[in-house]
C-alpha cells in the first residue's frame, strides 16, 4: 500500500513506513447562524498560533464595489490583473498537486489558511480540536461562503481587503473605494505571513516547513535593501487604474522557478530569471564546475522541501557518441517521513554561495555537455496522486565545454 503523506508544503516522499491510523477524523456540526458560527471561528483562530489562521475574512464589501471577484478588480486594474492571471498564486486553488494532496486528513482546514486564505472562500469552518488533535476540528458549514471567490486562490482581496477597506502601498491617488495605507506592502510582511512558517506537529507525519524569510534575512540582500518584491514585483511605469497617472507600480508576477502548474500561462521567463549561475572550465585535465546561487534572495531552492535542482554533465567523443558514466548533482533538502518528518540532509546554496566541483572526465571525451534543471517533485510522487501532464520541471541552461584531448 502506498502512504499518505502531507508536508504543509506538499506530498513528502515515502520512505515505506507505516502511516498512523486515523480511528476517526474531523467532526461535523450545524450551522448556528453567519454571526455566531463567525464568532466561533474566530475565538478558535485567536488561540492558534500565526500560521494556522487565516489571513482576513472578507465578507464585508468595501464600500464603491459590487464584488470581490479579482475579474472585477480587473475592470480598473487591467494590467495587474492579467499579470497575476498567470501567477502562481492565482493557481493556488485549483493546482493539480494540491487537490490530490487536500482532504486526505483532517488537516485539511490547515491547507486553507494559506491557500485560500480568507474565510469567505473556506467552505467549512473550524471551531474546536477534539482532544486538541488537528486532524480532528469540528467543522461548521461557512453561510457566507463564496465557491467562485475560492477558486481565484490567492486573489487580490487575499492580500488587499480587510475588514471592508483596501489596503495598498499608499500612492496617494482618488480610488473609488477606501483605501488604507498599510507598511506591510513595503516590507517583506504581508509575504512572509505565508512563506515564513514553521510547525511540528509531535506523532503526525506531516510539518510546516517554509523558511524563505530566515534565508533571505541570513543573506546579503535584506542588508541591501532588495526585498521580496524587488525581485518577485519587478517595478514598471504605468498608471496603477484606468485613466489614472503613469506612477512606478510593481508587476504582479511572483516567479520562482517557472516551472508552470499546467497550460494556462506563466509569467515570462525575464520576470525574474533563474537563480543559478554556471561557470564551467577545462583546465589541468579536469572539468571544474562553479555553481553559485548568483540570484535567488533566499536558499536554492527554497520553499517547498521537494524542490531540488540538478546538474548533469555527460561527455561525448570525437563521433559525438557519449562516452563514459554520467555525472550528477542534487542540490536540495533530503526528508523521511514516517513515523515523524525527518530532514535529513540539506545542500541547498546560501544566496550568493558558490560550490566548487570537479568531475572526473573519461578518456576519448572531446567535450561535456552540462544540463541545469529545476524540479517540483519525483516522477513517482506525481504517479501516486495521479498526476499526468503535471509539469515536473523545468531546464534552466545548456552549457557545452569543449576538453582537449
Ligand atoms: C500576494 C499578495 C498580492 C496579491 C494577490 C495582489 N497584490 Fe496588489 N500589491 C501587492 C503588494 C505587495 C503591492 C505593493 C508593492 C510595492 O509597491 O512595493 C501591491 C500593489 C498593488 C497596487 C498599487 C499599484 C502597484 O501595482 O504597485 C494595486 C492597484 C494592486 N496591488 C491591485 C491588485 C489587484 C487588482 C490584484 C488582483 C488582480 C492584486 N493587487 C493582487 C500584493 C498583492
Ligand atoms: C471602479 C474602478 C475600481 C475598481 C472596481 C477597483 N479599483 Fe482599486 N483603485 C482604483 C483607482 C482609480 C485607484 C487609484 C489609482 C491611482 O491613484 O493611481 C485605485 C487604487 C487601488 C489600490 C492602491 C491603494 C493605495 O495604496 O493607494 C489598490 C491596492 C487597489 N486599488 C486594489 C483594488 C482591489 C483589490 C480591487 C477589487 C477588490 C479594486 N481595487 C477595485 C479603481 C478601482
Ligand atoms: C496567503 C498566503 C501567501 C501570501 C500572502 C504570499 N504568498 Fe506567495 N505563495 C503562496 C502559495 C500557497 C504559493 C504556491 C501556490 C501553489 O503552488 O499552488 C505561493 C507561491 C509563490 C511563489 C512561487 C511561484 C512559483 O511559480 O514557483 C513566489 C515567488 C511567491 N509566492 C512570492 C510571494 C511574494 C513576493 C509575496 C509577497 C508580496 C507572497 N508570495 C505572498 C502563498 C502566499
Ligand atoms: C535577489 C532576488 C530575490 C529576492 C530578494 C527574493 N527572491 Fe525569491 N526567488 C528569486 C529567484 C531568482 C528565484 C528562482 C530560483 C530558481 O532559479 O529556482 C526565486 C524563487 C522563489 C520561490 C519559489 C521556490 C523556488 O526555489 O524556486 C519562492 C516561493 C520565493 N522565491 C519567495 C521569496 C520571498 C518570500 C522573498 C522575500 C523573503 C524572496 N523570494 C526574495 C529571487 C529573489
Ligand atoms: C503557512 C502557509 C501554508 C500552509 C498552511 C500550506 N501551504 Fe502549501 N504552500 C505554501 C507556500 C508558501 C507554497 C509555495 C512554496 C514553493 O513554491 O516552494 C506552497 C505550495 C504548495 C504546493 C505546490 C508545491 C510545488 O512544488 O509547486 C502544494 C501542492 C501545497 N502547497 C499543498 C499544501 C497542502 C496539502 C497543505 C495542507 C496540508 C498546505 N499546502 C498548507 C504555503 C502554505
Amino acid at each position: 500500500m502506498l502512504l499518505v503523506f502531507l508536508a504543509c508544503a506538499g506530498g513528502g516522499p515515502s520512505d515505506g513506513g507505516e502511516a498512523p491510523v486515523l480511528t476517526e477524523g474531523p467532526v461535523r456540526e450545524r450551522s448556528r447562524g453567519l454571526e455566531e458560527d463567525l464568532a466561533r471561528t474566530r475565538a478558535f483562530h485567536d488561540a492558534r498560533p500565526r500560521t494556522e489562521t487565516p489571513l482576513g475574512v472578507g465578507t464585508d464589501l468595501p464600500d464603491g464595489l459590487s464584488s470581490l471577484s479579482a475579474a472585477s478588480c480587473g475592470g480598473c486594474h487591467p494590467a495587474i490583473y492579467q499579470e497575476w492571471r498567470l501567477s502562481t498564486h492565482a493557481a493556488a486553488w485549483r493546482d493539480r498537486q494540491y487537490q490530490a494532496e487536500l482532504g486526505k486528513s483532517g488537516n485539511r482546514w490547515l491547507c486553507l489558511n494559506c491557500h485560500t486564505p480568507l474565510l469567505v472562500q473556506q467552505d467549512l469552518w473550524p471551531v474546536d480540536l477534539v482532544d486538541g488533535d488537528v486532524e480532528r476540528p469540528v467543522l461548521v458549514p461557512n453561510p457566507a461562503f463564496d465557491a467562485s471567490l475560492r477558486s481565484e486562490g490567492i486573489t487580490c482581496a487575499a492580500c488587499h481587503v480587510r475588514e471592508g477597506m483596501i489596503h495598498g502601498p499608499g500612492l496617494g491617488g482618488e480610488a473609488p473605494h477606501p483605501v488604507v495605507t498599510d507598511p506591510d506592502f513595503r516590507s517583506e510582511a504581508l509575504c512572509l505571513r505565508c512563506h515564513q512558517a514553521v510547525a511540528t506537529y509531535p506523532g503526525k507525519d506531516f510539518v510546516c516547513t517554509f523558511e524563505t524569510g530566515t534565508e533571505w534575512r541570513d543573506g546579503p540582500w535584506d542588508d541591501e535593501g532588495v526585498g521580496c518584491a524587488s525581485c518577485h514585483m519587478p517595478a514598471v511605469e504605468r498608471p496603477a487604474a484606468v485613466d489614472g497617472p503613469t506612477r512606478t507600480v510593481r508587476r504582479h508576477w511572483w516567479r520562482g522557478a517557472g516551472i508552470p502548474k499546467d497550460a494556462e500561462g506563466h509569467p515570462p521567463e525575464a520576470a525574474n530569471p533563474p537563480g543559478l549561475r554556471i561557470s564551467a572550465e577545462w583546465t589541468e585535465r579536469t572539468l571544474r564546475l562553479g555553481l553559485t546561487n548568483a540570484r535567488a534572495g533566499h536558499r536554492l531552492p527554497t520553499g517547498d522541501p521537494e524542490r531540488w535542482v540538478s546538474v548533469d554533465v555527460v561527455f561525448v567523443d570525437s563521433s559525438g557518441e557519449l562516452v563514459g558514466e554520467p555525472w550528477k548533482h542534487r542540490i536540495g533538502q533530503e526528508w523521511t517521513w514516517h513515523p515523524e518528518p525527518v530532514k535529513r540532509a540539506d545542500n541547498r546554496l546560501a544566496p550568493r554561495e558558490t560550490r566548487q566541483l570537479e568531475v572526473a572526465t573519461p578518456t576519448g571525451a572531446v567535450a561535456a555537455l552540462i544540463e541545469a534543471s529545476s524540479h517540483r517533485m519525483k516522477a513517482e510522487i506525481a504517479a501516486f496522486h495521479h498526476l499526468d501532464d503535471y509539469p515536473l520541471s523545468r531546464v534552466t541552461h545548456r552549457l557545452v565545454v569543449p576538453i582537449a584531448p
